[in-house]
């Protein structure tokens, strides 16, 4: 064992998911104590034992649902210092075909999680959103400040809700709880040792799951959704971070927490550039010496044009800024596919 023993124990919910393993990497090397609550219905169990060859040793891991209060008391149990909530469903096509499912696991899970931080004076939690809250926006790069827009899809609307419940809670606990909202850009890449990475169930909705899939052969090709767009090279523009880069955004956030005890506050997550989807082709490429087998096809619904991240606040406030580059991304999504392929 390590020094963990006492270690702040931080509560990971969807720890065993792909943002979410690699925040307890980040966490570990930090100095603090991930305590894993994840039910697994939509990641594996491999994943830990990923981490623990990461680490060296295991990490203290519960398979329940974070929103199930009983099963919850003995997590709590022990001293906890704070929570960093991922555990959420986060299919933006799912979610338009099972509405109920989404609003009562995310909006649910949340309101009672953040109803047993309060019961037990856990200060700090660190909320996963997304830049969806934003929309289509009026000005690139956004930052905090832009206007929430009507939400495109049930997902988008429970990180609103979510977001709007916990300052609710936050007012409630009357400097109790201090809450950090991240509202992430697109994270991509995996860890550099090929132990952790993303693990789409299915055929993957994301770019550059199907990208790495396409380019392994267990899809036949990628297909570019829309070619006609307003922009550079008439693909989408987002913004794509490395996974580990925003893993170390959530000991940030905690640091800021400890630092600024019963604050809210929301944070863009992202590198501040725009890449366009032929831009992230043609990333991969360089970056692997692997061709992309692709073709371009119609827009698909609900994409929004270009959408990149103002994340000037949390360089100034939390003190942290991405890495790794677009390069860095693809090159470690990469080495993770073809560690899933062998
Ligand atoms: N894309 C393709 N082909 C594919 C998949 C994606 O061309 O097979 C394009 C999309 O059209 C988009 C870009 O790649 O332009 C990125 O698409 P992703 O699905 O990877 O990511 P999104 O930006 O659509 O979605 C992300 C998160 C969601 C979140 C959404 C909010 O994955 O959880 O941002 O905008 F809701």
């Amino acid at each position: 064992m390590t020094e963990t023993a006492s270690a702040p124990r931080i509560i990971v919910t969807g720890g065993a998911g792909f943002i979410g393993s690699h925040t307890v990497v980040a966490l570990e090397e930090a100095g603090y104590a991930p305590v894993i609550v994840d039910d697994l219905r939509n990641s594996r169990p491999e994943v830990l034992e990923g981490l623990e060859r990461i680490l060296g040793h295991s990490v203290e891991f519960h398979r329940i649902d974070c929103g199930d209060v009983q099963a919850m008391q003995a997590v709590f149990s022990q001293p906890v210092h704070g929570v960093i909530h991922f555990a959420a469903d986060k299919a933006v096509g799912e979610s338009v075909a099972q509405p109920e499912q989404y609003f009562s696991n995310n909006i649910g899970s949340t309101a009672r999680l953040a109803g047993m931080m309060r019961e037990r004076g856990v200060q700090h939690l660190v909320f996963s959103s997304s830049c969806t809250v934003y929309g289509e926006a009026g000005e690139l790069p956004v930052d905090e400040s832009a206007p929430i827009q009507p939400a495109a899809s049930p997902y988008g609307f429970t990180k609103q809700a979510c977001e709007t419940l916990l300052r609710y809670s936050h007012r409630a606990a009357e400097g109790a709880l201090g809450v950090a909202l991240l509202r992430y850009f697109n994270p991509i890449g995996g860890h550099p040792t090929a132990e952790i990475g993303e693990l789409p169930l299915g055929t993957p909705a994301n770019l550059v799951p199907y990208l790495t899939q396409s380019v392994a052969g267990i899809r036949s090709e990628l297909t570019v959704f829309g070619s006609d767009y307003p922009t550079r090279d008439g693909t989408c523009i987002r913004d794509y971070l490395h996974v580990c880069d925003l893993a170390e955004a959530h000991v940030a956030a905690l640091r800021w927490l400890e630092r600024a005890p019963g604050m809210l506050d929301v944070f863009n997550l992202g590198t501040g550039e725009g890449s366009s989807v032929k831009e992230v082709i043609s990333a991969f490429e360089r970056a692997t010496g692997k061709s992309v087998p692709h073709r371009f096809g119609d827009r698909r619904p609900g994409d929004v044009t270009a959408i990149y991240a103002n994340a000037e606040k949390a360089a100034q406030v939390l003190q942290w800024r991405t890495r790794r580059s677009l390069d860095d991304c693809l090159a470690d999504a990469w080495r993770w596919q073809e560690k899933l392929k062998g």
